[in-house]
């Protein structure tokens, strides 16, 4: 994959930026995604949800309140849900303040406007579908997206973009639309369950603390859902030690918010 090459590049695990280089910019804005890149870290990651007139957005949280201004522009529509907001709304807050005066006026970037932006700046996309759940389709709808956005050319679609989430379902649904996609299964299934998930996915990507080299190796030992050996990126690493640790366990990638730390620590550029 596009991974393999560009950690075989570097010598070490891939290093994502997870929701852009977020320990330093506002999490998932453009911003985020620049930034990033003028560090040197073609790889971000991002969430994506859905506003109540069905515009694909990229927000972490289902609801608006940590990340924007929502609470002050609209006080009387708690619990501020994405899903209950329009995309006019959603637009025109503010995504940029509550992280640093010098973001005021980031925004919440649809689907749409963040592909176009990872593509103007030559990146490569996680793209998570997250809380599934809440949005019936989701996973044909940012298909449908992507491909509207030339992300599903051949040239790009194994090379440039994993599509992954913690919904076994998801992952499941998006792999039988597009076999070709690469995608990645957010969690840590036991070492007996995984030859059930290497039937749709290529990737488990587990959450740092649950990991063992064993259980690396046992991901490695299998082959995914196209031919070849799984591979696993976990998160979020953003210490030097833990990145040691986990690069020792031989992880193929780190999703960090501080992607400089994590690169100086496993082998710089
Ligand atoms: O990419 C992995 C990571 O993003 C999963 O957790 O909650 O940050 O989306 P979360
Ligand atoms: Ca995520």
């Amino acid at each position: 994959t596009g991974t393999g090459t560009v950690r075989a590049a570097l010598g070490g695990p891939v290093v994502y930026a997870h929701r852009g280089a977020s320990a330093y910019a506002p999490e998932n804005t453009l911003d985020a995604i620049d930034l990033a890149m003028q560090m040197g870290f073609p790889w971000v990651e991002n969430d994506v949800q859905r506003t109540k007139d069905g515009v694909l957005v990229v927000i972490h949280d289902d609801t608006l309140a940590r990340t924007t201004d929502v609470e002050q522009r609209f006080p009387g529509r708690a619990p501020w849900k994405v899903k209950d907001f329009t995309w006019a709304e959603i637009s025109r807050l503010d995504a940029g303040s509550w992280f640093g005066d010098e973001y005021a006026g980031a925004s919440v970037p649809s689907l749409r406007q963040y592909l176009d932006r990872v593509q103007r700046n030559q990146q490569r996309l996680l793209l998570e579908i997250k809380k599934p759940e809440l949005y019936p389709g989701i996973e044909e709808q940012t298909l449908k997206v992507l491909d509207e956005a030339g992300w599903l050319d051949e040239r790009h679609v194994t090379k440039r973009l994993v599509v992954q989430s913690f919904s076994a379902d998801s992952v499941r649904i998006v792999h039988g639309l597009r076999p070709d996609l690469v995608t990645a299964f957010l969690g840590t299934p036991t070492v007996a369950d995984l030859p059930r998930y290497a039937e749709f996915t290529d990737r488990i990507n587990p959450w740092h603390t649950t990991i063992s080299a064993d259980w690396v190796a046992a991901v490695h030992a299998l082959l995914g859902a196209h031919g070849k050996a799984m591979e696993v990126d976990t998160w979020i690493v953003d210490d030097a030690a833990t990145a040691r640790k986990v690069q020792a366990m031989g992880v193929d990638g780190i999703i960090t918010n501080a992607p400089d730390v994590v690169q100086e620590a496993v082998g710089g550029f």
